[in-house]
């Protein structure tokens, strides 16, 4: 079974990346970020903390997210698994064993097309599903394909906020991927992420396959 980690700047495609891969090579998504905001939909402890630090753009304090991601790979023992969102700071990615990782992808896409994609993202909440207003619409306009539930924004896709996600990845988690980089594995790939989705997605399944 295959274990990969997903990176990329905010609206580099990993969401949307992650599930498609993980309905084809039938693994576990496991994005920090999505388990952070369906803690703070079901108002539990743990989305209290993390609203404050993701309303603002700023990371999760590591301890929380560290332990978390432990607790999910260890339920899914042997199985497969795509992390999202996870590492995102040189910290984070001491807490990995690379040994037990088959892939290591960064999506690289410039600022100006990531602002443009957060600002035009439509959410469904319960499902986690994303969509954008004009690269990936809904069958109906503001409503979710399956439910035909509202779609919302979500709080940190104001553009104030986008802004500082993007300072804080240029400042910590270019730096995890960097040195990803520069190691030179052959488990690393970087893929240009301005692509069709399709395009990117097909890109990836070669690597891994
Ligand atoms: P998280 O949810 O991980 O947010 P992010 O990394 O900022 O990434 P996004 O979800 O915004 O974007 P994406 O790359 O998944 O792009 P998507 O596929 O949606 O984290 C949120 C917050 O949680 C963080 O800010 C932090 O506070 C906290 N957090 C999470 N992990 C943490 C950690 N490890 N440590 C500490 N704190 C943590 O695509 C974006 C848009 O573009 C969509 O509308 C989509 O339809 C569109 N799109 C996608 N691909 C394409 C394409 N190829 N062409 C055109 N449009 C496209």
């Amino acid at each position: 079974m295959v274990k990969i980690i997903l990176l990329g700047p905010p609206g580099s495609g990993k969401g949307t990346q992650a599930a498609m891969l993980c309905k084809k090579l039938s693994i576990s998504h496991i994005s920090t970020g999505e388990i952070l905001r369906q803690a703070m939909f079901n108002n539990t402890e743990l989305g209290r903390i993390a609203k404050q630090a993701i309303d603002s753009g700023q990371l999760v304090n590591d301890k929380i997210i560290i332990d978390l991601i432990k607790e999910k790979i260890y339920q899914l023992n042997e199985a497969g698994y795509l992390l999202d969102g996870f590492p995102r700071n040189i910290l984070q990615s001491q807490s990995l064993d690379l040994n037990f990782i088959d892939a290591i992808i960064y999506l690289d896409v410039p600022d100006n097309i990531l602002i443009e994609r957060l600002s035009g993202r439509r959410y469904h909440p319960n499902s986690g599903r994303i969509y954008h207003i004009k690269y990936n619409p809904p069958q109906e306009l503001g409503l979710d394909d399956i439910t035909k539930e509202p779609l919302v924004i979500r709080d940190d896709d104001q553009l104030d906020v986008i802004q500082k996600r993007l300072i804080v990845y240029h400042q910590s988690t270019k730096d995890v991927i960097n040195w990803y980089e520069s190691s030179q594995s052959k488990k690393f790939i970087k893929i240009d992420g301005k692509n069709d989705k399709n395009e990117i997605f097909n890109q990836i399944l070669n690597f891994i396959m």
